[in-house]
């Protein structure tokens, strides 16, 4: 492990000097290879399936929720928001073209002009307000479904995120890589420490999952989130949701719900994941 660590900050110190696309693609590998040796025998591309596949007998417990999947009601949902028309008569559509299978794999990606990290659950609410409409709240309910139905279009789709050769886009990557790679709460605990480092570990009841794979099939339905919702039983959220819930658990303050912070990790994070499918929603505990 120390071995592992040292090999990283190398990884990050030539990262600042040379082509970043690069340096991304250099951060993927050395994950990638990371995961490969401990984990022999787990395929790359299964970790789409989080901890669950590295685990047999969890594995088809999983499997046997995603038989009658529980977030299929929420995502249709979003398929009926996603088609009602503004109050001026316009729908999503207007924002994201007329082909809804070819939105969530563009995002999140880097706006040159904006210079900023784009997400699919930001320009969801930039076209409601773009329309005159009010935006969905927080980060679950009707912005958790619309962003659902938008993932259930294009499962299978492969991971791709570019990090633009610009030095602000460089920037936000390394912004989103630190704060992964950062120690931060009570517990002292970097994102890195539990899901690169205690991988496969068990947490209390938990099996921690690695971060390739991570981002693959968010907006995520919950069992903790559907019972703690007590009215709708309603367990979609979006990747921010988990983020915060994941700041609270080293008992550190979670960061603005698409604010910078999240959305430079999310681009880093989600980058991780290259080479994989994305397959949202996806149950998880
Ligand atoms: C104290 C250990 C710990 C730390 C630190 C931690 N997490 Fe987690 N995280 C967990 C546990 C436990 C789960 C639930 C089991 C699993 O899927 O790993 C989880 C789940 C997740 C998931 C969902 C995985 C899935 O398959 O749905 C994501 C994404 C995630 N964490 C991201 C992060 C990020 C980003 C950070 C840093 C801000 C972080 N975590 C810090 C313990 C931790």
């Amino acid at each position: 492990m120390r071995k592992y660590l040292s090999v990283l900050l190398a990884a990050s110190v030539s990262l600042g000097a040379g082509s970043v696309t690069a340096g991304n693609a250099q951060d993927v590998a050395d994950l990638k290879e990371y995961f490969m040796k401990k984990f022999p025998g787990v395929e790359i591309a299964s970790l789409k399936d989080g901890a669950y596949a590295l685990d047999e007998s969890l594995y088809m417990q999983f499997e046997n929720v995603e038989e009658f999947p529980p977030w299929e009601d929420f995502a249709a949902k979003g398929e009926e928001l996603y088609n009602k028309p503004f109050a001026n008569g316009k729908t999503f559509a207007s924002c994201f073209g007329d082909d809804v299978t070819k939105i969530r794999a563009k995002y999140p990606y880097w706006n040159s002009e904006l210079k900023t990290v784009v997400t699919l659950e930001g320009d969801i609410n930039k076209c409601r307000t773009d329309n005159g409409e009010k935006p969905f709240k927080g980060k679950r309910g009707s912005l958790a479904h619309v962003s659902g139905y938008i993932a259930s279009q294009a499962r299978g789709q492969i991971i791709n995120v570019v990090v633009p050769d610009e030095p602000e886009a460089i920037a936000a990557y390394e912004a989103g890589k630190k704060f992964f790679y950062a120690k931060r709460g009570q517990l002292n605990l970097s994102c890195a420490d539990c899901h690169v480092y205690q991988a496969g570990m068990n947490v209390r009841s938990e099996l921690l999952s690695p971060t390739v794979g991570h981002v693959s099939h968010f907006p995520v339905w919950r069992r903790k989130w559907e019972l703690a919702d007590k009215k709708n039983n309603d367990g979609l959220g979006t990747l921010h949701r988990r983020y915060g819930g994941c700041n609270k658990q080293v008992r550190a303050r979670p960061f603005k719900n698409q604010g910078e912070e999240y959305r430079n990790l999310e681009f880093f994070h989600t980058s991780m994941s290259n080479g994989l499918e994305w397959n949202g929603p996806a149950y998880r505990k």
